[in-house]
Parts: C-alpha cells; structure tokens; sequence
C-alpha cells in the first residue's frame, strides 16, 4: 500500500536514520522530511538518499500553524512520524522557553494540523509521537525499570516539555479521535549525533586530546540503545503498533556513566594506536548537571512480545562500530564542530517549502 508520511526533525540524528530506513525498504512510500534545521538539523547525515524519487526535504518550523497546514493540504500527508524537539538537557536548563516553545507549542500545532485536514475520515491516519524515557524521571532502586504504566515525574525542563507533549497527543486520541501511538526510547548512540551528548562529545574529545567532563562522581546510569536499532523499533511501532497504545523502546543495556567512558577510552586507545590507559588520563570530574537524574532503565517486554523487537547487536559491537564511523568520518565532526554545515544547506533550502 502507498503512504504519504510526513517525518518532522529527519535532518537530526535519530530522525535521519528513520528517513533513511523508511526510504529505503518502502519505495512505494512518500518521505517528506520536514525539519527546521536548527544546529541540531544536518542535511549532510542524509546525502546518501537525497535524489531518491521518494524522498522530499521541506525546510519548515513546525510551531509555524498556517504553513503546517498549507503543507497538509499541498501533500496529504497520511501519517506524520513526529520526532522533531530540542532534545539537550543542558539547553534545556540554560533556555528552557525554546524547549517549551518547540516541543510543546509545535506539537501541539501539528496535532491541530492533522484534526483538521484528517477531521472528515480519520481512517487509515497515524500521528506517531516519538518520545523519550526521560519522562518517568529518575530510579533509584536498582531492581526497578520503567514500564508503560509507571506514572510521568519528569525532572528536567527538557523532559517536562517531552511529558507535556505526550500527554497533547494522549489528550487528542482521547478528545478528538485523533489515531495516535507514542513510544519513549531509552538513550540512543550511534553515526551522525551531535558532539554535544556523551558519547560524541567524549570521542572526538579523546581525539583531539581534551579533557573529558564527567558530571559529578560518573555514578549515574543510563541504558543505552543503538540508533538504527530504535529506528527499526520505529518502523514496528509505525506498522503494527495498536492505536492509542504506547511502547517503551530500550534493548536492556545499562552502564553507569564512568565505566561507559572508561570503554570509550580503552578502545580508543587500541584504534589510535595509543598505549592502554593514555586517554583515560583526559578524565576530569567537573560540577554535577543541575538536578541530575540519578538513573534510567527501560523495561522493553512489552514491544519485545507484542511487536517482536529485538535489538540487533550487543552494546560491545554497536560502540565499536560507532567509534569507527566517527573516526572515519572526521570531516562531518568538522563540519558540525565548525558550523559550516548550517552555512551550506540554509541557503540551498531558504526558499524551498
Ligand atoms: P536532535 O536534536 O538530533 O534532532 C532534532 C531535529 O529536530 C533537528 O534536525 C532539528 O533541526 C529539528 N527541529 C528542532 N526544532 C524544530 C522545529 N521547531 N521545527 C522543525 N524541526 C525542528 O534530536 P534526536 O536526538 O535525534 O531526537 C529526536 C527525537 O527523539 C526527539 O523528539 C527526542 O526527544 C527523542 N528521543 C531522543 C533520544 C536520544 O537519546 N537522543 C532518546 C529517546 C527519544
Ligand atoms: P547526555 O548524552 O546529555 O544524555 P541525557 O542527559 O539525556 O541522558 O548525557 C548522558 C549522561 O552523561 C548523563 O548522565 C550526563 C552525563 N554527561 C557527562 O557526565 N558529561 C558531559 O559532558 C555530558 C554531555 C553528559
């Protein structure tokens, strides 16, 4: 069957590997790549499948109401993959209007753009909420994960504005009919993410010799996920998930912070040819994040019996492989380090919505 999709923020990490996915293995699908390229948004990530015959970009702001309609209008969209936000926790606690501004504001500008065009037959339509685990808040008894009925405490002005759009797009399904499903994924790793989260940030730090920043003692723990892997539970969720129903995203992964980066290092060392224990020399403890979440852990049975998910490979190859993906591609970190890849793109696409 043909769809028309639209996917918001597939000029950012996560959302490039779900375009590119979706391109792909559907051909007889519509891709339009609706993103705002913000500092997070690098057209460079999808220069494999630009001139694919179904794959469009639209260089759009989705808190823009009467353009998110006009484009509704103009390409029918039948499902919309949203998954465009700002998504650092520490812009969040130096700017947290902007997060508010996009995550709240422009979803629920998107939800309204879909009740309207979809309003006359809502058959057939899926506004997918991608979400984060972030949510749920903090654990702080090692033997509890977070299921789909744990109750929202988010704690950070990032995941306040993710819980506050997740409860919009319930809000919708329950008020107005809307046909949604949402999924909140643990933290994801992988090719093309910004140096500014953990893992990117500490591998081209190891490269070039700079200090490494652990926040506070390292003790927090996060579960960590490989990207392509959270685009094909995506891909799931889209195809086979139950209307109204949400599916925690995770591949049962945890890693206190300071034995993740000890890793890092190590198997930098080996690759760069570095005697074992030279870059965790870098290692240098700065002043804890401002309320820093203490640990995350999803519970992914239900995605993993209902729909089938399975990672497809151990955390030990997917950092690997990333490690290797960065190293060899120095001239994408210089690009982003630098900003040349926002100058660009922005004039290619200033004119092309
Ligand atoms: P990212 O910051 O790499 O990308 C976000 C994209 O959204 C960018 O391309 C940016 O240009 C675009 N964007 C921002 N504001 C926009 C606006 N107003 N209009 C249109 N486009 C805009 O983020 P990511 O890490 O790829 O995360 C994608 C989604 O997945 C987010 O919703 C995030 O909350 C969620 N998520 C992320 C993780 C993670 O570990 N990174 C884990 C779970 C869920
Ligand atoms: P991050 O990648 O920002 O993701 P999130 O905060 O959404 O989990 O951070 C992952 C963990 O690494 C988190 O516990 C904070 C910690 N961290 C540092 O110790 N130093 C850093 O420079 C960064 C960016 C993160």
């Amino acid at each position: 069957m043909s769809k028309r999709i639209l996917i918001t923020g597939g000029a950012g990490f996560i959302g490039s590997h779900v375009v590119r996915l979706f391109v792909n293995k559907y051909p007889n699908y519509q891709i339009f790549n609706l993103d705002k390229l913000t500092y997070a948004g690098n057209l460079e990530n999808l220069r494999d499948i630009e001139n694919m015959p179904n794959y469009t970009f639209i260089k759009a702001d989705i808190t823009d109401a009467v353009l998110m309609d006009s484009l509704f209008e103009k390409h029918g969209f039948d499902s919309v993959i949203h998954l465009a936000a700002e998504s650092h926790v520490d812009r969040s606690i130096t700017h947290p209007l902007e997060f508010v501004v996009t995550n709240v504001v422009g979803t629920v500008t998107l939800l309204n753009a879909a009740k309207k065009y979809w309003n006359s037959n809502m058959e057939g339509k899926l506004f997918y909420h991608v979400s984060t685990d972030e949510v749920y808040g903090s654990l702080h008894n090692d033997n509890e994960f977070f299921l789909e009925t744990t109750s929202y405490d988010p704690q950070s002005p990032y995941s306040a504005s993710k819980a506050s759009s997740d409860h919009f797009v319930r809000a919708y399904h329950n008020t107005y009919k809307l046909p949604i499903v949402l999924s909140n994924c643990s933290n994801n790793y992988g090719p093309n993410q910004f140096p500014e989260k953990l893992i990117p940030l500490f591998l081209n730090n190891i490269q070039q010799n700079k200090a490494l920043p652990v926040y506070g003692k390292g003790e927090n723990v996060r579960d960590w996920l490989y990207v392509v892997d959270h685009a094909r539970a995506i891909d799931l969720v889209y195809h086979k998930g139950k209307i109204g129903d949400t599916y925690n995203i995770g591949g049962f992964n945890e890693w206190k912070n300071i034995d993740l980066i000890k890793v890092m290092c190590s198997t930098m060392d080996k690759k760069l040819g570095r005697k074992i224990g030279e870059s965790e020399k870098l290692i240098s403890y700065v002043k804890d994040r401002a309320g820093h979440d203490l640990r995350y852990a999803i519970d992914a049975s239900k995605i993993m019996k209902e729909l089938g998910f399975e990672p497809s490979l151990q955390f030990e190859e997917g950092i690997s492989l990333t490690i290797d993906w960065y190293l060899q591609n120095k001239n994408w970190l210089e690009n982003v380090t630098s900003g040349n890849y926002q100058k660009y793109y922005s004039d290619q696409y200033e004119s092309r919505v």
